[in-house]
């Protein structure tokens, strides 16, 4: 598939994913969602691949929101299938992708771009991010998975105050409220983005991947998360990561993961 609206690029095991509209602050038209699932799907399928970097070309915006323009005259019917697509194909799917995600957000993260962002896994900010869920001032709420994962990730206080007022945070304020984990400067955004992947990249990919699961049903309704750890746990010893890094540590060298 060739992209008109992202970028993606491969190196050292990270695949660096880059929202392409600079002239519409990146905005999530449909065709941006399709082509993301297409690319996290690829990325996730490649062995070679072990951390996701998503972000936003310029300098002024990592994603300003779903596209405003394509929406605008939706029925409840058509509103209701936006949601549910976006979720399958892009937010839901990258919160449970088995290759963890960081989003890198380099300037405006608005409505589903903060979305996305709070789907990845990790997430840093440059010094000059706006993050916010204005929906609610277009008439509409969080239709990407804000209205829950904000709470999640916040609490609940402070989601709603975010939701229902419209405003945005600053990156100071997001990383008080630990809905960013860095913030840097705007040329430094990437490279500790890489520095915090590459650290991932020589663990485990299966473990990784266990770990994430074993979150995950933490947030999910009727599932026991303590459960999914233990069953997340067992499965560990039947992979060959689990006996590379195993035997390595007792042969007191650095273990070679294979991701199998
Ligand atoms: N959907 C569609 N287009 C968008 C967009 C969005 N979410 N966000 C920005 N754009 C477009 C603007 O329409 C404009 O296009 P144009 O040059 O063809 O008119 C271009 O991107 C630049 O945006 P502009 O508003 O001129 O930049 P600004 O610096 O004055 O303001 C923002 C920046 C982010 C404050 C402002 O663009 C904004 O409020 N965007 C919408 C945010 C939002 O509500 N997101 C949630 C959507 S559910």
């Amino acid at each position: 598939m060739s992209y008109q609206n992202i970028l993606s690029i491969t190196n050292d095991f990270i695949c660096t994913i880059t929202v392409n509209r600079p002239k519409k602050l990146n905005a999530l038209n449909s065709a941006t969602i399709q082509e993301l699932h297409h690319a996290f799907k690829q990325a996730d399928e490649d062995n070679n691949i072990r951390v996701i970097i998503i972000t936003g070309s310029g300098d002024k915006a990592f994603v300003a929101g779903a596209d405003i323009a394509e929406f605008a005259d939706f029925s409840v019917v058509e509103g209701e299938s936006l949601a549910s697509q976006g979720q399958a194909l892009l937010f839901d799917y990258v919160a449970n992708l088995s290759t963890p995600v960081i989003a890198a957000v380099n300037g405006f993260a608005l409505g589903g771009g903060l979305e996305l962002a709070m789907a990845a896994h990790i997430r840093i900010a440059s010094d000059n991010a706006k993050m916010g869920l204005p929906e609610v001032s277009l008439g509409v709420i969080p239709g990407y998975g804000g209205t829950q994962r904000l709470p999640q990730l916040i609490g609940k206080g402070r989601a709603l105050e975010m939701i229902l007022t419209a405003g945005m945070i600053d990156a100071q304020k997001a990383l008080s409220y630990g809905l960013v984990n860095h913030i840097t400067s705007l040329e430094e955004l990437i490279p500790l983005a890489h520095k915090i992947a590459s650290k991932i990249s020589k663990n485990s990919p299966m473990a990784i991947t266990a770990a994430i699961v074993a979150i995950n049903a933490g947030y999910e309704d009727g599932v026991n998360g303590f459960d999914e750890e233990v069953t997340q746990f067992g499965k560990c010893f039947g992979t060959a990561d689990f006996k590379e890094g195993t035997q390595a540590f007792l042969e007191k060298r650095k273990a070679n993961f294979k991701g199998e």
